[in-house]
């Protein structure tokens, strides 16, 4: 009888989830780069919003890093991919945030349709955490986008706009 509980997993699920390990991670270091970015261009509501996201993508690391633990499997670690440091414009950092957001919404998705494949339905509970997630990640950083639009050259109105923000522990789910 064995009594290994890293049985309990599907190998094609262990090596998805430890791929999202590292996906989440390029998020955070993504997220870390255009915090940067506006943080050298003065806007300091604009860098403390991406900070903020940078660490909200290093704790959904450690939610897969947890889960994989408590599934009685080792995690392993591979190296972050590059991401990007140069930016243009308030646009183009805002929408390569996007893009990663809307990247990560296809891997979990994607993740969720391997943890069905397999029949591995405690993983396919665990993700559905993240499919809620995403969906509200996409919702904020493409609304963002389109008041960055919005303003045009008038960036503070965008900072006036960040600060207003609820942040993640007064939004509804919190
Ligand atoms: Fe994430
Ligand atoms: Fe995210």
């Amino acid at each position: 009888m064995p009594t290994d509980i890293s049985l309990i997993l599907k190998p094609g699920c262990i090596e998805g989830l430890n791929q999202q390990i590292v996906n989440e991670m390029h998020a955070s270091l993504q997220y870390l780069a255009i915090a940067s970015y506006f943080d050298g261009e003065g806007l300091p509501e604009l860098a403390g919003h991406f900070n903020r996201q940078s660490n909200e993508e290093r704790e959904h690391a450690l939610k897969f890093v947890k889960y994989l633990h408590d599934a009685g499997t080792r995690p392993i670690f591979k190296s972050i991919p590059d991401v990007r440091n140069d930016f243009s414009s308030a646009t183009d950092a805002v929408q390569c945030a996007f893009e990663g957001e809307v990247k990560v919404t296809n891997q979990i998705n994607d993740l969720v349709g391997l943890s069905h494949k397999e029949n591995d339905y405690m993983t396919h509970t665990f993700l559905q955490w993240f499919v809620t997630e995403q969906l509200e990640e996409v919702s904020t950083v493409s609304t963002l986008l389109q008041v960055i639009k919005h303003a045009g050259p008038s960036l503070l109105l965008v900072e006036d706009y960040v600060r207003r923000m609820p942040t993640e522990t007064e939004g509804a789910d919190a």
